[in-house]
C-alpha cells in the first residue's frame, strides 16, 4: 500500500504558533538533502539566497538570480514530501509589485514552492502579491539583500527607536498580508516582543528562543560553511557524528525550547 503524505500548509504552520508548538526550518538547495529534511520530520525547507554562498561561493546574496532561486526551488520541491516549502525572492527581482508578481509566479509555478519570502517592510509589494494569491513571508531585522547599504551583518534594533521601527514593520506586514516573518539578528527581548503581538507565525534566526520556530543554514548547522560560525549557530554535526542525526537533534532541540540558549542569542 502507498501512503501519501500531505504536505504541511500555512495553517499548519498558523496552528502550532497557537498551541505553542515550535515550527522547525533549515535552509534546503537541492534534492539529496531536501529529501532528507524532509524525512527527518522537520517542519519547514527554505531554499533561500543564501545559495549565492552555499551552493554559488559568493560572498553575499547579491549575485543570485531569480532563475537559480527556480532551479533549486525546483530541486527541493520535487525531494518534498510534508515540508512546507518557502523561497526568496533574490536582490533586484521585487523592484515594483509587477515585476514582483512575475517573479513570484516563477517560483511558485516552476519552483513548485508554496510562500515566496522577500526582505524589508516592502507594503506595497506584499498587498499586491497576495491580492493575487501568491503567499508572501516577510523578512526583518538583519537584511543581508542590503549589505552594502548596512555595511556589516551586525545585529539590528538594538536602539529603541531602531527595535520600534522593526516591530511596526512587522505590524505592518501582518497588516498587508504577509502569512509568515523571518527575523533575523535582533535581540531576544524584542523578537519575544513581536512574537507575541503578531497572530503569524515569526520564525527566528539569531533572534532568542521566544520565537515561534527557528531556522538555521543547513551548511552552518552542519559546520561546513568554513571561517567563523556566527553566534546564533551551534555545531549539531559535533555530537550527532552523520548528517541525518544532526538534522534530528537540530528538529529535537527546537521542538524541546532547548535552542537557541542564551549563548546563541543576542
Ligand atoms: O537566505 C537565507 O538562507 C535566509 C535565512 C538566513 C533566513 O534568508
Amino acid at each position: 500500500m502507498t501512503f501519501i503524505v500531505k504536505p504541511l500548509s500555512i495553517n499548519d504552520l498558523t496552528a502550532m504558533k497557537q498551541r505553542g508548538e515550535k515550527i522547525t526550518c533549515l535552509t534546503a538547495y537541492d534534492a539529496s538533502f531536501g529529501a532528507l529534511i524532509d524525512r527527518t520530520g522537520i517542519d519547514m525547507m527554505l531554499v533561500g539566497d543564501s545559495l549565492g554562498m552555499t551552493m554559488q561561493g559568493h560572498t553575499t546574496t547579491l549575485p543570485v538570480t531569480i532563475r537559480d532561486m527556480v532551479y533549486h526551488a525546483r530541486c527541493v520541491s520535487r525531494a518534498r514530501q510534508r515540508a512546507f516549502v518557502v523561497a526568496d525572492l533574490p536582490f533586484m527581482s521585487y523592484p515594483c509589485a509587477a515585476t514582483a508578481a512575475a517573479n513570484a509566479a516563477k517560483l511558485m509555478q516552476a519552483g513548485g514552492v508554496q510562500m515566496v519570502k522577500l526582505e524589508g517592510a516592502r507594503l506595497d509589494i506584499v498587498s499586491f502579491l497576495v491580492q493575487q494569491g501568491i503567499p508572501v513571508c516577510g523578512h526583518l531585522g538583519l537584511l543581508p539583500q542590503h549589505i552594502n547599504q548596512l555595511g556589516s551583518y551586525a545585529v539590528q534594533g538594538k536602539e529603541p527607536a531602531a527595535a520600534d521601527k522593526i516591530l511596526a514593520d512587522a505590524l505592518s506586514l501582518q497588516q498587508a498580508g504577509a502569512a509568515l516573518l523571518v527575523l533575523e539578528c535582533v535581540p531576544a527581548t524584542l523578537a519575544k516582543a513581536i512574537a507575541s503581538q503578531l497572530h503569524i507565525p515569526v520564525i527566528g534566526i539569531g533572534a532568542g528562543i521566544d520565537c515561534d520556530g527557528q531556522v538555521l543554514v543547513l551548511q552552518d548547522m552542519l559546520n561546513i560553511s568554513g571561517g567563523k560560525r556566527p553566534r546564533f549557530v551551534k555545531d549539531f554535526m559535533q555530537e550527532a557524528g552523520t548528517v541525518a542525526g544532526a538534522i534530528l537533534a537540530y528538529h529535537n532541540a527546537v521542538k524541546q525550547g532547548a535552542f537557541p540558549a542564551a549563548e546563541h542569542s543576542f
